[in-house]
């Protein structure tokens, strides 16, 4: 995706894969015993106690029409299931978060604290007690249907596509021109599919006027490389060098950039949605649509998502911990402020790291890597990044049969589009001065000659 592979190894375009939504998780943390609200006398009530909870790490996904399966907005809701909750937040199974807790802190780690597990656990042990509706928080507001606050501008796939009931299905690529008539800085911006459980992933790329990106492929309507005639469109469908508008992925979360930072995006240019689909048994339609806030000032800087990417590995069969690898020094100056690892389903760990001069090496994330969840971790505070800071990204692999999501253990594998083939990448988004794009920011402006890994 990047057109100056300074520091991503290779300019790679198909990201990201193929596989449904699971109805289950991997669970990779060790339980710890919950402990009671110390000093507490009275029983946890859910209007007092528990709602508050609810509404701060839980709703955000269990609430109708969102992901979690069981709303858990009512007390009959969340009473009928008081001993679920107690079990899933203890193990640590709920939220959904898989950033070791050793390395580095998260604006968005929606963890329970102890206390607030210990809360849970007793209102469930006293047979859940409503207690006084009174003692109720204020009502959470939800924008209608987005996350992030009422957009300024929604675009939506033109055309609905429609999904089969079962097999593979290429990916999906819909182009939607934006009308802007002037650049426009991005403050907050979200992807909602229609069909969520069909989407596994979706990527919004940003098409500049006048670019040469998919010049023959037709506007409103949803094609795949298959479709494509000419040789070089569809070679396009799987490598650009387009600015990546946002990615969304099953329990991801939407941009929302502090003040004074925004992504931009070119008057006159097209939103290309590529979309990768799966298939549950039933047809389906989805009609994706993204919705944007602008910036209300002008921004100082402008975030960029930048990615390290290994496509030259084969992982042996039946291998449990094989280790795939990729550096490459900054070429500018850069406020890194969050993480985005994508594998497929052998993936077992990620790490982002810095290698210092002196040899050592600082892990800045470590994620114990969990298919289904593929969750953006931003950082609590952005790090300033100095040209000539080498990044590392270096992945673990499960290829052996005790891996349960293996698909075939006796296979080689290699990097592919499909769940069954395997990627290495790791995004990441960066501010850099509001004057540089992409391909700017990887001209070097004063760090010493670029050091390939
Ligand atoms: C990012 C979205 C998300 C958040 C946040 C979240 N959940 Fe879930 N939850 C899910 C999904 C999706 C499932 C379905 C199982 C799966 O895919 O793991 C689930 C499953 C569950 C289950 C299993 C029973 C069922 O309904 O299938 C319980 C209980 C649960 N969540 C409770 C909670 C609680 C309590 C919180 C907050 C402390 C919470 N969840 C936060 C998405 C979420």
């Amino acid at each position: 995706m990047t057109s100056r592979p300074a520091h991503t190894r290779r300019s790679l375009p198909e990201v990201l894969c193929a596989a449904p939504l699971a109805a289950f998780l991997l669970i990779l943390i060790p339980i710890q015993t919950p402990q009671a609200p110390a000093g507490e006398e009275s029983t946890p009530t859910y209007y007092r106690d528990v709602l508050p909870i609810l509404e701060d790490h839980c709703q955000v996904c269990h609430r109708p029409g969102e992901i979690g399966p069981s709303p858990l907005v009512t007390y009959p809701q969340a009473g009928a299931m008081a001993r679920l909750i107690a079990g899933v937040t203890s193990q640590r199974t709920m939220p959904p978060w898989f950033a070791d807790q050793q390395f580095g802190r998260f604006a968005n780690d929606p963890s329970l604290t102890p206390r607030e597990i210990g809360i849970l656990q007793a209102w469930a042990n006293s047979k859940a007690p409503p207690g006084n509706p009174a003692d109720a928080p204020p009502a959470p507001h939800w924008a209608e249907g987005w996350k992030i606050s009422q957009p300024d501008v929604v675009f939506r796939m033109t055309k609905p596509v429609s999904i089969p009931p079962r097999g593979d299905v290429e990916y999906t690529y819909e182009i939607v021109h934006t009308g802007f008539a002037e650049g426009k800085w991005v403050q907050q911006c979200e992807i909602r599919p229609s069909s969520p459980e069909n989407v596994h992933h979706a990527v919004v790329y940003i098409r500049p006027a006048g670019s040469s990106w998919l010049k023959n492929a037709p506007i409103g309507v949803p094609f795949t490389a298959s479709d494509m005639t000419d040789e070089q469109d569809r070679r396009d469908t799987h490598m650009t060098t387009a600015d990546i508008l946002l990615v969304y992925a099953p329990g991801s979360s939407p941009d929302n950039w502090p003040d004074g930072m925004a992504k931009f995006i070119r008057a006159g240019s097209d939103l290309v949605f590529q979309m990768h689909y799966t298939t549950h048994g039933r047809a389906k339609i989805d009609q994706t649509s993204i919705g944007i806030v602008f910036a209300k000032t002008q921004p100082k800087q402008r975030v960029l998502t930048l990615q390290l990417t290994n496509d030259g590995f084969v992982i042996p069969p039946g291998v449990d911990n094989y280790r795939v690898e990729v550096h490459g020094s900054l070429p500018n100056d850069a406020l890194l402020l969050s993480f985005f690892p994508h594998l497929h389903l052998r993936g077992k760990q990620f790490d982002y790291n810095i290698l210092h001069p002196d040899g050592s090496i600082e892990t800045l994330l470590r994620v114990h890597y969990n298919f289904y969840w593929q969750l953006s971790y931003r950082l609590a505070q952005p790090r300033m990044l100095k040209a000539g800071t080498i990044l590392q990204a270096v992945a673990l692999f499960d290829n052996s049969k005790n891996n349960p999501h293996n698909p075939d253990p006796n296979a080689a594998v290699y990097w592919g589009d499909q769940t069954y083939d395997e990627m290495m990448v790791g995004f990441f988004d960066v501010a850099v001065r509001a004057d540089l794009d992409k391909m700017n920011y990887f001209i070097r402006e004063s760090s010493p000659a670029m050091r390939r890994p």
